[in-house]
């Protein structure tokens, strides 16, 4: 089967669109990668070409030994995924050791896999380890989360608490919180190994100052939880905008929403203000 007609492809191409028309991609802002099924690369095994030389991935991630990534380009736009997916993105193998990686399908017009392939391997290794259905890692640069970071103090704690008070469906949907990461620079490997330190706890990391990187099973969980914390984000710009607070959800009220709807919150993130 031809990549392009492979259901993973569509989910691909679907959510680099969705995320265009979000605004969360301004030029070639953000990145995405999906870890693909064994059954998936044997579906589009005919359609790959494994003749490209070897690169360094700048990182180790040996539990993705041997696996198959589709990721977008480093350069290219998200809003261009739709309409030329075979130069926009790719398909990349890792080898034997998890260290190097080459390009087995698209970028035909050239260029390489995003700058931020530490940061995608390393958080869906980490990710693997902990629940192998974990398959997407979705970067984008989400308007309001950004502008929170110049505001909030740059704590877990905090961004987590704040954000599930603006929308009661928030708990529900990422339980086990948010971790940020202080200003670093992007796409090397320091900031790899301090976000998928975070995603040892967290399905979401937000990078001050830069963006967000969220982690899920499927394309729909990882663009939902990406919205759910962006939607919030935006609430708390506004309420904050329109002078803060005058009433909120309060700590045993979220202990109410945890018993009810089956999550565990941590404690941590339930302190007395
Ligand atoms: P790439 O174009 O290399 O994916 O970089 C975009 C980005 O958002 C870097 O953080
Ligand atoms: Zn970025």
């Amino acid at each position: 089967m031809a990549v392009l007609d492979a259901e993973f492809a569509q989910g691909f191409i679907r959510l680099c669109n969705d995320g265009w028309e979000q605004g969360w991609h301004e030029r070639n802002g953000g990145n995405l990668s999906y870890r693909m099924k064994a059954e998936e690369v044997e579906e589009v095994r005919s359609d790959l070409k494994f003749d490209a030389a070897w690169q360094p991935i700048g990182t180790s991630v040996p539990a993705l030994a041997g696996e198959f990534f589709m990721v977008t380009g480093s350069g290219k736009y998200f809003r261009n995924v739709i309409l030329d997916p075979e130069a926009n993105t790719c398909i990349i193998e890792l080898d034997d050791k998890g260290e190097n990686f080459r390009i087995v399908w698209g970028l035909v017009k050239g260029g390489r896999p995003t700058s931020e392939l530490p940061s995608h391997l390393m958080n869906l290794e980490v990710k693997k380890k902990i629940n192998p259905d974990y398959r997407v890692v979705y970067h984008a640069h989400t308007t309001n989360t950004i502008a929170l970071t110049f505001v909030l103090p740059l704590k877990d704690e905090i961004f987590t608490r704040e954000l599930w008070e603006m929308a009661t469906e928030c708990p529900v949907v990422f339980p086990d919180g948010i971790g940020v990461v202080h200003w670093m620079v992007p796409g090397g490997r320091d900031i790899a190994v301090a976000t998928s330190d975070l995603m040892k706890k967290y399905d979401v990391a937000i990078w001050a100052h830069h963006g967000m990187f969220c982690a899920g099973t499927d394309f729909d969980m990882t663009f939902g939880l990406m919205h759910t914390v962006e939607k919030s984000a935006e609430i708390l710009v506004k309420v904050l905008s329109m002078g803060g607070k005058k009433q909120t959800i309060q700590p045993d009220e979220f202990r109410h929403l945890a018993k009810d709807f089956g999550v565990t919150l941590p404690e941590k993130f339930l302190y007395e203000k």
